[in-house]
């Protein structure tokens, strides 16, 4: 992988971090960190990712003076998990973290936000690095604040917002990824364009440069774009943010009741579905229904369709612990169209009655297919 020289921006967050990314530049990891005050870092990633990248950098760390330890942690979906917090906390007070120490969240999604949890409530805030390994982390996660492990009854129930001291994203890192895994982590980047204008020929943009297999550090670097351009509407990710979360309410419980799916595919799904409830409803047109399953499943070739060993009534259970839900019952944000939400109470989101929404997922369930191509 060619080397490819740092890019730093901020983060369009409140409070923003400094966000670095570049290509093979672990060797100025280092310099980097000496820029801050500290006393030891604590690289914490799990029992794959350590021989792929973490020796890589503890080894260009300890070369350069920096003292630092590892802490190996569990890192699937169910792991993300109080006992792993717990874990993880505890274990870094017995090897002696202090107030003055730095965290480094080797990983995807996963670990950086255990890891910032844990960086959040050790001594009432600690700092925490993030170094994302999968396009989903690049790209998605680590643009945001937000920090959680997932509950008994749902995903990123219990969490906080909590800034990273700065982002460290390296373009070689994702493209070793699975390419399983890799579609998955396209999936937000699709979605964030259907919510912007455009966003058709944006997402043929995104889809050509996978496509082509060697453009992948440019293909990374707009998929970023296409998050950095909604949260400069929205920096506190409490507003107009909420537009993210597009295909998320289905999506988080397709996940949680599949337990087999990435979270990018569960959203693929969830935006179809979202979709296809918008049709149905009247407000989305059947050519931009259809864009979801040509861009998302024929193109993207992730999953589209829910299995069919969920149904309608599970769905709805599992959507009502939500954590996104509120007193106003369960509600959606529906795309017309690019960019243009259904927007009946102005905070673009629409309350669709059980029943109604019961009537549509039947519909759909009727074609339903298991996703058995791509679960392998
Ligand atoms: N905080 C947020 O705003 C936010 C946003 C999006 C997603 N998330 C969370 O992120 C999580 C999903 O993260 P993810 O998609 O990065 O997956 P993940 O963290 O679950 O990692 C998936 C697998 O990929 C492996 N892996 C990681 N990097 C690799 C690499 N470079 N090469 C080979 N294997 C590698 C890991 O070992 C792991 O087994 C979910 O829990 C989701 O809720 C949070």
């Amino acid at each position: 992988v060619p080397h490819r020289p740092i890019v730093c921006f901020d983060t369009p967050l409140v409070p923003s971090s400094p966000y670095y990314f570049g290509q093979e530049i672990v060797t100025q990891l280092p310099d980097v960190l000496k820029g801050h005050d500290f006393d030891r870092c604590f690289l914490v990633t799990s029992r794959k990712l350590m021989p792929l990248f973490g020796e890589d950098i503890l080894g260009a760390l300890r070369r350069d003076g920096v003292s630092s330890d590892a802490v190996l942690i569990k890192e699937s979906e169910q792991h993300k998990s109080w006992r792993t917090l717990r874990g993880l906390g505890e274990r870094l007070v017995a090897r002696g973290v202090t107030k003055d120490s730095i965290l480094i969240a080797l990983g995807g999604g996963v670990i950086g936000n255990v890891v910032g949890l844990a960086a959040a409530l050790l001594y009432r805030g600690v700092r925490f690095v993030e170094v994302p390994t999968t396009i989903m982390a690049q790209t998605d996660s680590t643009l945001s604040n937000k920090q959680a492990i997932n509950g008994k009854r749902g995903k990123n129930q219990f969490g906080v917002y909590h800034a990273p001291l700065f982002v460290w994203a390296d373009a070689a890192y994702a493209a070793a990824e699975p390419p399983r895994q890799q579609r998955a982590g396209i999936v937000e980047g699709i979605k964030n364009v259907f919510i912007s204008e455009n966003c058709t020929s944006a997402a043929d943009v995104l889809l050509q440069e996978w496509e082509s297999g060697n453009r992948f550090y440019e293909l990374l670097r707009h998929l970023i774009d296409s998050k950095l351009a909604i949260l400069r509407r929205d920096p506190t990710e409490k507003g107009a943010c909420l537009i993210l979360e597009y295909g998320h309410t289905f999506g988080h419980a397709v996940e949680w009741l599949a337990g087999n799916l990435y979270h990018g595919e569960a959203v693929a799904i969830g935006m179809c579905l979202a979709a296809e409830t918008s049709h149905a409803l009247g407000h989305m047109s059947r050519p931009f229904l259809q864009d979801h399953y040509r861009l998302l499943g024929t193109r993207l070739g992730v999953p589209t369709r829910l299995a069919k060993n969920i149904s309608a009534a599970t769905l709805l259970h599992a959507m009502r612990s939500d954590n996104k839900r509120t007193k106003k019952g369960l509600r959606f944000l529906l795309l017309r169209g690019c960019g243009e939400f259904v927007n009946p109470d102005g905070d673009f989101q629409t309350a669709v009655p059980p029943e109604r929404l019961t009537e549509v997922l039947r519909g759909i369930e009727a074609e339903a297919v298991l996703p058995d191509s791509i679960i392998s």
